[in-house]
């Protein structure tokens, strides 16, 4: 099934991966070459979640490539306070905008817009689920800071139980050749299995630490990540698990020269201030080259031929199975209508909007 709705990495190939590495790249260098690339286009910002790169990143993109934008960025200024589903606020904005750039908190809710939605939609996070546009951002930073895709020995550190971002960027990074990662958490917040399970097939090396220290002299790439206390279910476990990691200037002294240092942000304490003024801190430059990929990703999907499209298996309709995982937008009572959709993969039934297996 031939779409352009980016709801995750997964099926953008390895090619229109660099495609878009190679025009952000030609971007950032002549952007007057694409001050017109949307001229009388509009991208709806759909933002049910708290956002601010994310969201002004796409808007800054869409405006300097000649376009416009609309949405909103707290859906009770919207009609969705008055009780309007997910399905019809699609149906109608597809009729107002040519692309659609959504942040909701429930899991697989990207997914859920795509059926509704005649324009392209650009998943900008969905709860606990993927944050693709955040991947693209990181691995073009990784391109065009580092050189190269390949060889790097990277660090991610925090909360790597809860961090989309993490799990995308070591499905992705896992595609290219010899990297290797140090998973530096506490055991509360290691990486899921099916991260390690993905380590696995893709015959990466990797290890896990527990200690920042340790583990800093012999990275390429450190990508710290904050712990996300909107997803613990009590402040107790997250006073548990807060500050336990913390990247100062003392432990910049251990790493490489050139290692860089990365953070989706926002930041709270796992980086102190002191660290912004090192060379090696690249995570403000991070954000804007994620306006630059964000910038390529718009003009690739508004092409009018088809060649930036995704593949995706066909999902089968099951109306009495239910998934399982509460989180999933399909058990939000409010959602109702959307079909029970699910795939196979490896012979085993999973969710068509939060990829949870199904018991
Ligand atoms: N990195 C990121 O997604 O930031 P925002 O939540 O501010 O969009």
């Amino acid at each position: 099934m031939k779409h352009k709705n980016l709801i995750d990495l997964e099926y953008m190939s390895k090619e229109q991966l660099e495609q878009v590495i190679h025009l952000a790249g030609v971007i950032k260098e002549k952007p007057e070459a694409y001050r017109h690339a949307c001229d009388g286009k509009v991208m709806a910002t759909l933002f049910y979640e708290p956002s601010t790169r994310t969201q002004m990143s796409f808007q800054t993109a869409m405006l300097r490539l000649g376009g416009r934008t609309i949405g909103f960025d707290n859906p009770m200024n919207s009609s969705v306070a008055k009780g309007e589903n997910l399905k019809d606020t699609i149906a109608m904005i597809s009729g107002y905008a040519d692309i659609i750039a959504m942040r909701h908190p429930e899991e697989g809710s990207a997914k859920a817009a795509s059926l509704y939605s005649s324009i392209p939609v650009i998943n900008c996070g969905d709860g606990g689920h993927y944050h693709p546009t955040q991947t693209l951002t990181d691995v073009v930073t990784l391109n065009y800071e580092k050189g190269r895709l390949d060889n790097l020995k990277i660090g991610l550190c925090g909360d790597l139980l809860n961090g989309r971002t993490v799990h995308s960027l070591i499905k992705t990074m896992s595609h290219f050749k010899n990297n290797s990662f140090v998973l530096i958490s506490t055991k509360e917040l290691s990486v899921p299995q099916y991260i390690i399970d993905i380590l696995d097939r893709a015959g990466c090396e990797y290890k896990t630490a527990d200690n920042l220290r340790d583990a800093i002299s012999e990275l390429d790439v450190l990508y710290m990540t904050r712990i996300q206390r909107e997803r613990f279910t009590s402040d107790e476990e997250y006073q548990k698990q807060k500050g336990v990691f913390v990247l100062d200037a003392e432990k910049m002294k251990l790493a490489k020269e050139d290692m860089i240092v990365l953070h989706p942000l926002p930041r709270v304490d796992e980086i102190a201030i002191e660290v912004d003024d090192d060379p090696r801190a690249c995570y403000f430059k991070q954000a804007e080259y994620g306006m630059y990929g964000r910038m390529a990703l718009v003009v690739l999907l508004l092409r009018i031929e088809d060649s930036f499209s995704f593949d995706t298996p066909e999902p089968v309709l099951i109306p009495e199975k239910k998934c399982s995982n509460p989180k999933c937008i399909t058990n939000d009572p409010q959602q109702f209508y959307l079909p029970h959709n699910f795939y196979k993969k490896d012979g085993k039934l999973c969710c068509d909007y939060c990829d949870s297996l199904i018991n």
